[in-house]
């Protein structure tokens, strides 16, 4: 069965790629999913010295300075030559644009910390933790134009009561993350062969 070709977005920590990198070794993604590259806006990312590490191909191109366009060309050469099925991104923190995203339809998610109808965009864990919210909604959803404003793929609750700070706000949310994006797109890749194989039969 042919795995899916994905490529993972981030430009800080990436821990999420981390998890999605275990997971594709030796977890639940192995047998339908392979990493071809992790890809960072952002060339001093940590993320990028952990995939190097742990023996992926990484690469960078700096998004700063640089008009939406002309990086996103840049982008749209490289990820050319690896003809990936999916873009996964892991904490990426730029936009994209309609013409990238009508490049990859329903092929680019995105993984965010909360309701995206409640908050939209960077730092979602210090709006939680400043909102002293009971909950958090981590969302997994199709990428568009906007900020965190795709459709729904999935969402999980995140319990966040007795949380007495930001750092064990963000503990408890990104203990979710790690463990759920890894199972959405599991489903997600399974769906997509099923799909393929129906059409096989036809
Ligand atoms: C995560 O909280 C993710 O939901 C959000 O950005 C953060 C990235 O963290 N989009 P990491 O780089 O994966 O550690």
């Amino acid at each position: 069965m042919k795995k899916k070709r994905i490529i993972i977005l981030i430009s800080g920590r990436g821990s999420n790629m981390q998890a999605i990198a275990r997971n594709a070794r030796e977890g639940l993604l192995r047998d339908c999913c392979e990493i071809s590259l992790i890809f960072s806006n952002n060339p001093d990312a940590p993320g990028l010295r952990i995939a190097e590490a742990i023996g992926y191909p990484t690469a960078w191109i700096l998004s700063q300075e640089k008009s939406r366009t002309c990086f996103e060309r840049q982008m749209l050469e490289l990820f050319n030559r690896y003809s990936p099925d999916y873009l996964v991104l892991a904490g990426f923190t730029r936009i994209l644009s309609p013409s990238l995203v009508a490049q990859y339809p329903r092929r680019i998610v995105n993984i965010h910390p909360a309701e995206p109808a409640a908050f939209r965009g960077l730092h979602a864990y210090r709006w939680a933790w400043r909102q002293k919210l009971e909950k958090t909604v981590i969302t997994v959803h199709y990428v568009d134009e906007g900020v965190d404003t795709g459709p729904v793929i999935e969402q999980r609750e995140v319990d966040l009561c007795g949380a007495d700070s930001l750092e064990e706000v963000e503990r408890r949310g990104l203990a979710v993350e790690h463990r759920m994006y890894s199972e959405v797109l599991r489903r997600l890749f399974c769906q997509d062969r099923q799909a393929n194989s129906g059409k096989e039969t036809v």
